[in-house]
């Protein structure tokens, strides 16, 4: 079974919401790429979709240099389906005019069925015939193009959607992709299923068994060597490569002494321990204190952070014999970011070192098995492959840790403190039940001392911030509305429990203008 027979194609006309469709398509069940939507006909033959998707965008198809839909892929005979942008530039191709609207329409709206409709007929919200969506667009249709007919309306806007039957070509103006648009998961089975035809492969079980499958064949009795961070994404990447070539994986883990509470002896615990995966700890502790000293400037952390860790893996890496591959946790997102077309044809999709700065002289060749799936399927393959749910679902961790969570200098005495102060903010947001309503929960350890009193005593100690937000992209972030309650349990069992603490503030700074991060 090539459970990528049945695929999609997705053409980005650089809508932020272009992921979203295609984990929309992936979660029905179909497989499907995000290209550039420049991208050279001949590669889009030999790819052979089961149908197309036009992703919405910010341009203007009336503008001369608004983008255009290569007219060749309505010779393929495959089902278009453009959503907002792609059914404007659907419009402008068959001869339809497209105008700015007097107004952007931006959010919620109703849209009313007014025709037949092979994609919409019998999905509807409250009322038969009425579909409760979202909207973005500055553009409008003025001028239907030939051959097609309205199949919904809204106050707005006269053509919502529209079809042409017998070409099987496709457009909705508002977001099917986006949670809003309540009946848009239905809307894209409509699509794949009575429309195109796929079936569903796309599963994670399949999933699993295609990818070892595939990783047998290429590394196949070779070495591979992994970093492993604790992070999802090459914790996952072991799990798998353990699964399919065992013992021939070597991964190696650094302790920079900057991890979460406890992280370093909870991966061997996981890894070495639980699934017997080989795993060679290097306690770098030290060494990351001892280049660290006298260091405050925050890019330079990061420089010596990064740079240490370079130079840890590879004097590891060659004392090993006899490893060919260089494994890591490329995810779908990156490559798709990598290949995005800026102007012209781009279409080469590169790959590039996540480990970078690894010398040539090691010849690693590269293993990504992951680089076709979002983080989504990345954690339902952790869950299936046996990884602890906490770990496949836990909160992202930057690369530099606590180094960039301790302002100014980094000593081993504040990551300690840090990383306890850290656990108990954690575990209490586990305990209250609000860790999956918060994206992000850190502490941040602040080296300036400030007087309080525990019992009778004064103490001139340290003070922490605790910093919570809501983000979907982590591009902007809103801080978290923690209870009151909750902030108030957790300062004072930081304080009673770590005495070098003599403060806790609460961080409510939103993105932007302030970063996630303090660093
Ligand atoms: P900021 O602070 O830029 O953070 O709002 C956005 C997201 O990126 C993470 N972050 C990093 N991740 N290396 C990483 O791997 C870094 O140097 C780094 N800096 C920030 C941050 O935790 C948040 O999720």
């Amino acid at each position: 079974m090539n459970i990528k027979n049945n695929k999609i194609l997705i053409l980005d006309f650089g809508s932020q919401f272009t992921q979203l469709i295609a984990r929309r398509v992936r979660e029905a069940g179909v497989y499907c790429e995000v290209w550039p939507w420049d991208v050279d006909f001949k590669l889009i033959e030999e790819f052979s979709p089961k149908g197309l998707i036009l992703s919405g965008g910010p341009e203007s198809v009336h503008l001369d240099d608004g983008p255009k839909v290569e007219a060749k892929i309505f010779e393929l005979a495959i089902p278009v389906f453009g959503i907002c942008y792609g059914m404007q530039a659907i419009a402008h191709h068959f001869g339809g005019t497209v105008i700015p609207s007097d107004e952007k329409e931006f959010g919620y709206a109703k849209v009313d069925l007014t025709g037949q409709s092979q994609l919409l007929d019998g999905i509807f919200d409250e009322k038969q015939g009425q579909l409760e969506v979202w909207m973005s667009h500055g553009d409008k249709i003025d001028v239907m193009p030939a051959g097609f007919h309205v199949t919904s309306s809204s106050a707005t806007a006269p053509v919502t959607s529209f079809e042409n039957v017998d070409a099987s070509i496709f457009g909705i103006q508002f977001h099917a992709e986006v949670e809003h648009t309540t009946q848009g998961r239905k809307i894209f089975e409509r699509f794949l299923f009575d429309i195109c035809n796929c079936d569903k492969l796309w599963k994670t079980d399949n999933i699993i068994e295609t990818h070892i499958t595939n990783i047998k064949q290429k590394a196949g009795n070779d070495k591979v060597l992994l970093g492993l961070s604790g992070g999802v994404d090459s914790s996952v990447v072991a799990a798998l490569l353990h699964q399919a070539i065992g013992d021939n994986l070597v991964c190696v883990f650094v302790d920079t002494g900057l991890l979460r509470y406890k992280e370093g002896d909870q991966v061997m615990q996981t890894m070495a321990d639980g699934m017997d995966i080989n795993v060679i700890r290097v306690n770098a502790q030290q060494m990351y204190y001892d280049a660290l000293a006298g260091v405050s400037d925050p890019e330079q952390k990061r420089k010596i952070i990064g740079g240490l860790f370079i130079d840890i893996f590879e004097e590891e890496a060659r004392k090993l014999e006899n490893v060919k591959w260089l494994a890591q946790g490329t995810i779908y997102p990156d490559v798709i970011e990598s290949a995005a077309s800026k102007t012209g044809k781009s279409h080469v999709i590169k790959s590039h070192h996540n480990v970078g700065g690894l010398p040539d002289d090691l010849e690693l060749e590269l293993l990504e098995p992951l680089r076709d799936l979002f983080k989504d399927e990345v954690r339902k393959m952790g869950v299936a492959l046996g990884l602890p749910k906490a770990m496949v679902y836990r909160h992202p961790f930057p690369g530099p840790g606590l180094g960039v969570r301790i302002l100014g200098e980094v000593k081993q005495k504040y990551a300690e403190i840090l990383a306890r102060a850290d656990h108990i903010f954690i575990s209490e947001l586990i305990k209250w039940d609000l860790y999956d309503k918060t994206s992000q929960a850190f502490a941040v350890f602040l080296p300036i001392k400030s007087v309080g009193v525990v019992g009778d005593a004064r103490r001139y100690e340290y003070v922490i911030t605790l910093r919570a937000v809501e983000t979907i992209d982590f591009m902007t972030a809103k801080w978290a509305r923690l209870p009151y309650d909750f902030l108030e349990l957790v300062s004072r069992r930081i304080i009673n429990e770590i005495d070098k603490v003599s403060r806790v503030v609460y961080d409510i700074s939103s993105k932007p203008p302030a970063t996630i991060e303090w660093e």
